[in-house]
């Protein structure tokens, strides 16, 4: 049986523009990564996993946009993904998405449901 909680992000005011905050969750049980962000002034989260080869987009260093600030872009093999959509447009992952998160604002703090997930 799934477990199904409650996860606290991180406090709304937190996420700067062009900035990312991971958070822990699990899918069937398996501990999973996850991150929030800012972009244009809209919060976006989605699953660190890139959609080339199921890793971390991140090297453990917190470090999901380019030198730009313009794009998602996974380290290992480049794949650049847009901030807003999780649309691949670049790389041997273009045209797949991102998994996104549905992450919920309640008095200022992000919330993210496990049981939300498929
Ligand atoms: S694992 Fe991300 S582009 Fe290859």
């Amino acid at each position: 049986m799934n477990r199904v909680s409650r996860i606290r992000v991180a406090k709304v005011d937190k996420v700067k523009e062009g900035q990312t905050i991971k958070f822990s969750f699990h899918r069937n049980e398996k501990p999973q990564e996850g991150f929030v962000g800012l972009y244009q002034g809209k919060l976006f989260a989605y699953e660190n996993t890139c959609r080339h080869i199921p890793i971390t987009l991140d090297y453990g260093d917190n470090r999901f946009f380019d030198t730009e600030g313009k794009f998602i872009m996974c380290q290992t093999h480049g794949a650049i993904y847009e901030p807003d959509t999780g649309l691949c447009t670049r790389g041997p992952c273009a045209g797949a998405s991102l998994y996104r998160l549905e992450i919920q604002e309640e008095d200022g703090i992000l919330w993210f449901e496990e049981g939300s997930l498929s």
